[in-house]
């Protein structure tokens, strides 16, 4: 039976870099997304309190999420990237947990849309549909089920347009 936890929520301090990093490195095959958010971390499209950690009882951070700006169009958005979560602590609710506060933060903080280039049966759960739907495409060709957009309140409606990145994607 799988467990369910009620992860604890916070924005990351400087204190957590290391282990997000850990965290990253452990989610991911390559080191690529662990450099990314290193790469995000020291570049304009940063947001201090979009990168949000799940961390166990005992305050350590087992799940990570970031949220950095890039661009509907002309029209700014937030790209969610990377989600991570330590494999012991998979499916345990810890990256859900990290996605929707991260997605909290940002509507308190007044943001309207969100995008994602994930698995398509993970985020349609925090809201997420697809893309293509509402005339966003990327310059990169990805199967069209797997970019996604949210709109954070239903007065925003999201904008069509292409997405442009932070430069540290590369994209
Ligand atoms: C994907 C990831 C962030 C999800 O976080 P998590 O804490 O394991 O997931 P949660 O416990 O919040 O949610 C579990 C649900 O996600 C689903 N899920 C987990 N990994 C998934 C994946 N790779 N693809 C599709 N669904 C996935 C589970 O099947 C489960 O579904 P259910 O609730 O319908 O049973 C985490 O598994 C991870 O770090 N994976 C490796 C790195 C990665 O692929 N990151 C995402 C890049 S888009």
């Amino acid at each position: 039976m799988t467990t369910r936890i009620d992860w604890i929520t916070r924005a990351e301090t400087s204190a957590d870099i290391p282990a997000i990093r850990d965290i990253v490195l452990a989610a991911f095959d390559t080191p690529l997304e662990a450099d990314l958010v290193d790469a995000l971390r020291t570049d304009p499209s940063w947001i201090e309190g979009l990168s949000i950690v799940a961390t166990d009882p005992g305050g350590r951070p087992v799940g990570h999420a970031l949220l950095t700006r890039c661009h509907i169009g002309d029209v700014p958005a937030l790209c969610l990237a990377p989600v991570a979560v330590l494999p012991e602590c998979q499916k345990t609710g810890a990256g859900s947990a990290a996605v929707r506060a991260a997605l909290k933060a940002a509507k308190g903080m007044g943001e309207h849309f969100v995008t994602v280039l994930g698995h398509p049966a993970y985020y349609p759960r925090f809201g997420f549909t697809r893309a293509s739907a509402h005339g966003i495409g990327l310059t990169i060709d990805v199967p069209d089920e797997a970019m996604m957009a949210l709109a954070l309140d239903a007065d925003h409606p999201l904008p069509a347009g292409t997405v442009r990145y932070a430069a540290p994607f590369g994209i």
